[in-house]
């Protein structure tokens, strides 16, 4: 790559094709009417340089899918007018920099899959008001709690925390987040009460069309108003989370079914008849429970 090429050329966008491999390259500070950087999917190596957090314009930083390594020098920063950092799939390493919260225009952040350490900011309602797509998921140290806040994120389309060190209570407040399409909260240690009381208040998304809460201690009872969950809701998976009760005869409702996986749980009695109502359903999986009576016609026809 000829860098004094690019600067000459005062780009605005610059996107790299696939299959690019190298560094990101120091001179990278000259473009500085850049706003969009966008170098996803390549094998670029080495770390970030600090110069690009001089580029004050920039609203896209997209280098997602790459082999980058190295700290995040997010203190000395002055992208302010950053809209969507999208980091995921490489190796930056320690500590979460807590200094992208503060960026109050950011709408997406992903993080997914870096060796970062931290937790989630407990006033994140307050200073990430615009929030739209929230992606950290498989961290290798996210720790602490779910903040109550995270309801003032009112925005939030897209939520992906799973396969963290999460812990404590799922918010109640997750209720509030009407715009929620999307939940994954699998592979963490999270708690609920006996009653699943934040199920009741999910049950106001109504465009959730993905809840995914695999592998968490939840300990509780499903209730009868799961069946009161988004008519839009595609995949429900909570295997192994410690489910008792009853599958409700309720989730007839839940009619754009795709997926239902509520396997190695400590369901009870039967299978209800009007699951023959969930005429979408492509995956079922009630394996592990304690389950009992026919698996009749209803089922057979699906
Ligand atoms: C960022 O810009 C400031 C002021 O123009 C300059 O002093 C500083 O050295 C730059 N930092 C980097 C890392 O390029
Ligand atoms: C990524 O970097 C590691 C070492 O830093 C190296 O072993 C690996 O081959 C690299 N992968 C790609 C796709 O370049
Ligand atoms: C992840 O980060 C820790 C310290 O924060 C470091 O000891 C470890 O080597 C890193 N692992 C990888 C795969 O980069
Ligand atoms: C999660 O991260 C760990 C450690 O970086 C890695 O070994 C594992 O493959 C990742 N899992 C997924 C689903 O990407
Ligand atoms: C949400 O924001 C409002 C207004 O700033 C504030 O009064 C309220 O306490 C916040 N809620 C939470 C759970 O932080
Ligand atoms: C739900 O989705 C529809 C169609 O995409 C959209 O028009 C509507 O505004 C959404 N409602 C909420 C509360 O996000
Ligand atoms: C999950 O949390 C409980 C306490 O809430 C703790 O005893 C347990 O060790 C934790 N498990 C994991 C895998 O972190
Ligand atoms: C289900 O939702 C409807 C409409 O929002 C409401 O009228 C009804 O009471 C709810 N049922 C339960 C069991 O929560
Ligand atoms: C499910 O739908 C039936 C009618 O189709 C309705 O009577 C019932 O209240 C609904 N259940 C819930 C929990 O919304
Ligand atoms: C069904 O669930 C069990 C227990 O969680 C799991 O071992 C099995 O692989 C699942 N089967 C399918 C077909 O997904």
């Amino acid at each position: 790559m000829n860098t004094s090429t690019i600067v000459s050329y005062n780009f605005r966008i610059l996107f790299f094709c696939t299959l690019i491999s190298g560094i990101i390259p120091q001179e990278i500070e000259n473009l500085v009417n850049l706003v969009e950087l966008a170098m996803e999917k390549n094998q670029i190596t080495g770390s970030v340089p600090i110069s690009i957090f001089n580029i004050s314009l920039l609203q896209i930083l997209s280098v997602w899918e790459n082999n980058l390594s190295g700290f995040l020098p997010w203190e000395k920063s002055s992208l302010i007018e950053l809209e969507e950092l999208r980091l995921a799939f490489n190796s930056f390493g320690g500590s979460l920099p807590m200094e992208i919260f503060n960026i109050l225009g950011l709408r997406v952040i992903d993080l997914t899959n870096n060796n970062l350490s931290g937790s989630l900011p407990p006033n994140m309602g307050s200073i990430l008001p615009n929030i739209e797509e929230l992606y950290m998921g498989n961290l290798t140290n996210l720790v602490g709690n779910i903040p109550h806040s995270i309801s003032n994120c009112s925005k939030l389309t897209i939520l992906e925390l799973s396969s963290n060190k999460l812990i404590g209570l799922i918010p109640y407040s997750l209720g509030y987040l009407t715009h929620l399409q999307y939940l994954n909260l699998g592979g963490n240690n999270l708690t609920s009460d006996s009653s699943l009381s934040f199920l009741i208040s999910l049950t106001n998304c109504r465009n959730l069309t993905t809840l995914a809460l695999y592998l968490n201690p939840l300990n509780g009872m499903l209730p009868a108003f799961a069946g009161n969950l988004s008519t839009s809701l595609r995949t429900f998976v909570a295997y192994s989370c410690k489910i008792k009760g009853r599958i409700p005869n309720d989730f007839r409702n839940l009619s754009s079914l795709l997926y239902l996986d509520l396997s190695a749980n400590s369901l009870a009695g039967s299978i209800p008849i009007t699951i023959g109502n969930l005429r979408n359903l492509q995956r079922f999986n009630l394996s592990n429970n304690k389950l009992t009576g026919f698996i009749g016609d209803h089922i057979c026809k699906l």
